[in-house]
């Protein structure tokens, strides 16, 4: 069974105090993850052990990088190596996020390269994957994603795919308060299976788990994870709020 996964992306948000608050109300909410369930906290830099430390012993309760950088170490001041996040303890970095992409010119090529050093450190990358505005009013939205996935996974093994993580992201519901209906979600995590099973074959797609992003929040998680390709969320501003999160959790299958 792949594991469906409710991801927490503060993106740059929450003092330390804040965030502290946000997860100690959290975990004051009831939640009972299943075995195959996981919530994912991808939280500012400086935070990441605090958050850890506060999650410690809490069964299937993860904390995720935002981002690393595509060099190993060296000169690059204010970059944070995938060594280094490996080096506090976690398992999970968030890769390719449209906001890194759009604001920080990150490529396709740039992104197989941070995949691959996320490898190299044991690191589970929630790689990320979405069309914007632009190309879903052309209708071309499978082809773009597909494209993303071929440029920056397919030099992957079939071994190295087996329990990856994505999240398809549509750049016109994020943030916007306008999300993709459950049957759009469906549709594209679909096409992006289908992508995997022509290249890696139906038993490696089959475990790869795809989650959904954009506006997602506590009134429309249900009928969005509810989707048989859908496993779980990525989720912004929704996930600043404890209720809301943790009723994002709880709507995971
Ligand atoms: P929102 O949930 O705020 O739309 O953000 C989605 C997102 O970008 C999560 O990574």
């Amino acid at each position: 069974m792949r594991k469906q996964i409710a991801a927490a992306n503060w993106k740059m948000n929450l003092t330390l105090q804040q965030g502290e608050t946000l997860i100690d109300e959290l975990l004051s909410a009831p939640h009972d993850l299943k075995e195959n369930q996981q919530a994912v906290f991808a939280v500012p830099f400086p935070y990441l052990i605090n958050i850890k430390n506060k999650l410690a012993g809490k069964k299937n309760f993860f904390v995720a990088a935002q981002n690393c950088s595509d060099k190993k170490s060296g000169a690059y001041t204010g970059e944070v190596s995938a060594e280094m996040i490996k080096s506090i303890g976690l398992q999970y970095v968030v890769i390719g996020h449209s906001e890194r992409r759009e604001y920080f010119n990150e490529t396709n090529a740039v992104l197989a390269e941070k995949v691959n050093i996320c490898f190299e450190n044991e690191l589970q990358s929630i790689f990320c994957c979405g069309e914007p505005l632009a190309i879903r009013e052309a209708g071309t939205q499978n082809s773009y994603v597909e494209t993303q996935l071929k440029e920056s996974l397919f030099h992957l093994t079939a071994a190295q795919l087996t329990g990856f993580v994505i999240a398809y992201e549509p750049i016109w519901a994020i943030g916007t308060g306008k999300t993709a209906s459950s049957e759009q979600a469906q549709e594209m995590h679909a096409h992006i299976r289908s992508v995997m099973t022509k290249q890696y074959g139906n038993d490696v797609a089959e475990t790869i788990s795809i989650l959904y992003g954009g506006s997602v929040k506590a009134s429309n998680a249900k009928e969005i994870f509810g989707k048989p390709d859908v496993d779980g969320g990525l989720v912004g501003g929704a996930s600043l709020i404890a209720v809301e999160f943790a009723a994002i959790i709880n709507a995971l299958k």
